[in-house]
């Protein structure tokens, strides 16, 4: 996902919009660049690769100004190259724009433009908007920040599509533009200076207070002072927010990424994910959130939850969890396929959208979707400001701080913990005595300090990582609540370490995947001491009589396990309904630990972003 910061003050811009791309790094990009107005002159600097590389160049070939625009680029049209890298200008060469985002249309608007005798330069959808944008300035006469703002306007009439934008004139000194539609947008408000940026992440050195722009709105930034606009020229209202997390939660500490520390944060979020949601007293779950009463709950006859990644993965443990201590019809959907199929849904039907930015497109289009068919969407979400945290009809927040490594990981846990609460919930509401409502809340008190310990029962887990970490692929398998577990663990190494690796329900094997067995192709099981587990054992030896290596993943002391597999990791005992909270945590640990060994970059894997805010 592209990444935006934007300045204006007396301040030299050009450190600032380099620090604050630097924060926006775990977002995921492939080139960076910034523009500086000063005195009637605008200055570009644009860099393939790291933003190391533009701060280089920045150095060797110094740019002043007080006022700018960054951006890194997540490629969508146009190759990775430094022409294709923002920012971009109009024909002029006097309007710079930077744009987080898809236009749709901007093959019809190129044509027009060219045929009105306008030469682009490189292969974006953006340029063509910074062109949209100069015609209409030209039109407007002589350069002012009303002729610039009305121009913007006029050209965002004409896109379909998403935009977040950052625009500047030469000529008009001491004025930012921003806008935004579908792609996150905040204003920092400064003193004597104002900020524009994707996420306030960019911004923390400098200011706590935001504005989140919602979709439709134009923001005009001076140093002291903004307005805030729709896109018809109305004034808009706004709310000031004072962004809460800590500098140093957003830095790595001790820990050599940003996913480690994430992965042993998860005592912590897991916790968080709890806290306050447990009454004993009632033996329930408590989610003020939802903005429903138990009446209207007890209404509910079938839920659907509805992700991408991993949060799909985690809305698969939830239908397991759901059907289990709620006895409620419960029906997953990748949020992607959920926005287009028209599925069959009743008016007791209660929809989840689950994300942990809260700005994935295509989760954002499934909310949308099921509310044009008049359902309640609830979002599980963990950044609070987000599109869906503000557009869902209620919710329940991960309060896991913020995620910084794209590979998803404590938002895991606490997506799985807050469906596990919500199924206490609704189970209590249905089916469940207060005696099992107890009996379920005991167990999920006891949950922190079970994952505290998973962190630290598998020294030996570098030496398993060392044994397979250049294996052809790596075949992930687990029964009922272990199988989205298995498909979340093959996300996780395919996605860190690039090395080709899938999940399955165990009994799967004989029907196709058995026929990728062999012995540079391990099979890991994830097979605790339940009721499952002498089926899962049958796995292992189908695979084993196949010469396949078998990693496994089991309860503590279940030496069975240990007998029929190469090598094991252990997590400690707990009921079926919670153990994917722990089995998880070995194999993000094994994932991690493979891709450090292939020397990959971890918290930033190529061609990945954090937020996927285009479909
Ligand atoms: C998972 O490790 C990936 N980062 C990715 O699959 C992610 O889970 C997915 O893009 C959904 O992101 P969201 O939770 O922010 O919506």
């Amino acid at each position: 996902m592209c990444g935006i910061v934007g300045y204006v003050g007396p301040a030299e811009a050009a450190p600032i919009l380099l620090d604050g791309l630097r924060r926006l790094e775990y977002r995921g990009y492939d080139s960076a660049g910034l523009a500086l107005g000063n005195n009637g002159t605008l200055e570009i600097r644009k860099a393939v690769g790291r933003i190391q590389n533009l701060a280089q160049l920045v150095t060797d070939e110094p740019v002043h100004g007080n006022r700018g625009i960054s951006h890194t680029r997540w490629a969508t049209h146009g190759a990775v190259t430094g022409e294709n890298a923002h920012p971009h200008t109009d024909q002029s060469e006097r309007i710079v724009l930077v744009h987080n985002g898809v236009i749709e249309n901007y093959l019809k608007l190129r044509a027009e433009l060219e045929r009105e005798g306008h030469v682009f330069h490189s292969e974006t959808d953006t340029e063509v908007l910074a062109h949209l944008i100069g015609k209409y300035a030209v039109q407007l006469g002589e350069p002012s920040a009303d002729h610039l703002v009305e121009a913007v306007r006029l050209a965002l009439r004409e896109v379909h599509g998403t935009y977040g934008i950052a625009v500047m004139h030469r000529d008009v000194p001491d004025l930012l533009i921003g806008a935004r539609r579908g792609s996150p947008l905040v204003l920092g408000v400064g003193k004597g200076e104002n900020f524009l940026a994707s996420d306030p992440l960019a911004l923390v050195n400098h200011t706590r207070d935001v504005v989140y722009l919602k979709d439709f709105e134009i923001v005009v930034l001076r140093p002291d002072n903004f307005q805030i606009q729709s896109l018809a020229g109305d004034g808009q209202d706004y709310e000031i927010s004072t962004v809460d997390f800590e500098a140093e939660e957003i830095s790595k500490g001790d820990y050599a990424h940003y996913m480690l520390k994430e992965i042993y944060e998860q005592a912590s979020t897991v916790r968080d994910a709890m806290r306050g949601r447990l009454s004993a007293e009632e033996a329930t779950a408590k989610l003020g959130g939802l903005n429903m009463t138990p009446a209207q709950l007890r209404e509910v006859e079938r839920i659907v939850l509805i992700g991408c990644g991993t949060a799909y993965h985690a809305a698969v443990v939830g239908e397991y969890l759901m059907e289990s201590l709620a006895c409620l019809p419960t029906e997953v959907e990748i949020a992607s396929e959920f926005r287009y199929r028209n599925m069959p849904m009743d008016k007791y039907t209660l929809s989840f959208v689950i994300s942990q930015s809260g700005e994935t497109a295509d989760t954002l289009a499934a909310l949308r979707e099921s509310q044009r068919k008049g359902h309640r969407t609830l979002g599980i979400c963990n950044n609070v400001a987000s599109t869906i945290a503000r557009e869902s009809d209620g919710g329940v927040y991960m309060h896991a701080g913020p995620e910084i490594g794209v590979a998803a990981t404590k938002s895991f846990t606490s997506q799985v913990t807050i469906l596990t609460l919500l199924s206490l919930l609704m189970g209590r509401i249905r089916n469940l005595s207060s005696s099992d409502g107890l009996r379920i809340i005991e167990e999920m008190e006891k949950l922190p300090e079970k994952v505290a310990r998973v962190l630290e029962m598998n020294p030996h887990l570098q030496d398993i990582a060392e044994k397979y970490e250049n294996a052809h692929g790596m075949l992930f398998m687990g029964r009922q609540f272990q199988y989205p577990v298995a498909m979340e663990a093959a996300l996780k190494l395919k996605e860190i370490s690039y090395m080709s690796a899938s999940g399955y329900p165990s009994a799967e094997l004989k029907h196709g995947v058995i026929a990728l067995v062999n012995p540079d192709m391990p099979s890991v099981f994830i097979a605790p001491k339940d009721a499952l587990f002498e089926k899962n054992a049958s796995n292992i030896q189908e695979v084993r009589a196949r010469r396949g290596p078998v990693i496994g993943v089991g309860t503590e002391g279940h030496s069975e396990l240990a007998d029929i597999t190469d090598d094991t990791l252990w997590v400690p005992d707990a009921p079926d309904w919670l153990m994917p909270v722990l089995t998880v945590i070995p194999l993000q640990l094994l994932a991690y630990q493979i891709a450090v060994n292939r020397g990959c970059d971890v918290d930033k894997p190529r061609n990945l972003a954090k937020s996927v805010t285009v479909e």
